[in-house]
């Protein structure tokens, strides 16, 4: 069988703005440099990345639409899409991929709506409250999930 080990690493709403958002949550990284640091990650553990991102739900429906056969597995980060979007969550059911939910901030100890995931149940882990370390327990558990 050929090697699972393509990985899309998805962004969502406002995640451009990294570098301008709050440092205490999210750290100093543009999300150029989180995504060279992914990229680098995904590289030491044999994973092969690729990148989308943007502030438009409806292109991450449609990304979420055509990437089966192109990836083996998906980062997600949608931002406050994450706490929401249900035309997201279908999304993913249709992409019939394994997912890790990602957030640089610990969701679960700010606001209460954030600590509300509309995509969780779909997704195989999440981690939260990492900041970009977090990025790197979520490819190590999809090159798991992949290897089995
Ligand atoms: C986030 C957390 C969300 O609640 C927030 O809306 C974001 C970023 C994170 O990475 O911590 O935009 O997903």
């Amino acid at each position: 069988m050929a090697v699972r080990n393509r990985i899309e690493v998805m962004h969502g709403v406002n995640l451009d703005q990294l570098g301008r958002r709050d440092p205490a949550q999210y750290g100093t990284l543009t999300i150029d440099q989180l995504e060279l640091r992914i990229g680098s990650v995904a590289d030491e553990l044999g994973l092969v990345t690729r990148f989308f991102r943007t502030n438009h739900e409806g292109e991450f429906v449609e990304r979420l639409h055509r990437v089966e056969g192109l990836a083996d597995g998906l980062v997600l980060n949608p931002g406050a899409w994450t706490h929401y979007s249900y035309a997201i969550r279908d999304a993913l059911e249709l992409a019939g991929l394994p997912a890790v939910e990602v957030h640089l901030s610990d969701v679960d100890n700010r606001e209460e709506w954030r600590r509300k995931s509309v995509i969780a149940e779909l997704c195989i882990a999440r981690v939260a409250g990492k900041g970009p370390e977090g990025y790197r327990d979520a490819l190590e558990r999809l090159r798991e999930e992949l290897s089995e």
